[in-house]
């Protein structure tokens, strides 16, 4: 049985005080299901966050984070400075970062090795454009995406590599991947990654899906066989929604 995660990515949203007040109502929720609970606050409140979630349960994670050990990084944050206050996993890849500061490729790559160095737990995003879709190129963006930020990985790194399946076209546009194309892509990720590393790696990695899910796509997502979880924008900042998406899988 593979892990199963659902990962409330807040980006930009929420201040210390909001995220707390976000915290204290996801504690008071009953989360009937399994799943591995993930919240990733923004930098400034992940210190109160860590403090906040003490006992909970609930994981916390970064959104971004530097591929340097330290130096003159003007506005950046280390992989050492998250573990200073209690992160134990970081989002790495996210199309925004993709799409707003060109981060792709060997870069990726380079923060994937910092993350996993300092034994962080990294969920990886990736995900086709609508025009790669619409061209039929999307299982090849995917896989060069995948073969870029992690295929240099040795095999024992892959147990804290989580991997998040995003199309960009699904991400805050209320326009979700139906669950059959989500179980496509999913199978098609991980028959990309038993190829390369073989079928144990590619059993035990789960698969999030991300991009507009909702409590009420969240059953029919979360059903597919390939599909292990979530990555959770929009509906993770209302506890009542993000509970329902919890409790969906
Ligand atoms: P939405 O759920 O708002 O579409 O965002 C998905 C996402 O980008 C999670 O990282």
């Amino acid at each position: 049985m593979r892990t199963k995660i659902v990962a409330g990515n807040w980006k930009m949203n929420l201040n210390q005080r909001e995220s707390l007040e976000l915290i204290d109502a996801l504690k008071k929720s009953k989360f009937t299901s399994s799943a591995q609970v993930i919240v990733a606050p923004n930098f400034t409140a992940l210190s109160a966050c860590s403090e906040a979630l003490q006992g909970s349960g609930i994981g916390l994670s970064a959104q971004n984070m530097h591929q340097s050990e330290s130096g003159a990084f003007t506005g950046e944050v280390s992989a050492h400075m998250l573990e200073g206050v209690g992160v134990s996993t970081v989002i790495l890849g996210h199309s925004e970062r993709r799409e707003y500061f060109r981060e792709a490729g060997a870069l990726l790559a380079a923060k994937v090795d910092t993350a996993l160095k300092h034994g962080m737990q990294v969920i990886f995003c990736f995900g086709e454009l609508l025009a790669d879709r619409e061209s039929g190129q999307h299982f090849d963006v995917v896989k060069s995406q995948l073969k870029e930020g992690l295929f240099h990985l040795p095999e024992d790194a892959w147990k804290n590599v989580v991997l998040s399946y995003e199309p960009v076209w699904a991400i805050g546009t209320g326009k979700t991947a139906s669950p059959e194309q989500a179980q496509e892509m999913h199978a098609f990720i991980r028959k990309t990654l038993a190829n390369a590393y073989g079928t144990e790696v590619a059993e035990r990695c789960p698969i999030l899906y991300g991009g507009s899910v909702k409590p009420d796509n969240a059953v029919l997502i979360f059903s597919k066989p390939d599909v292990d979880g979530g990555l959770i924008g929009g509906a993770a900042l209302d506890a009542i929604d993000f509970s329902a998406i919890v409790n969906a899988i």
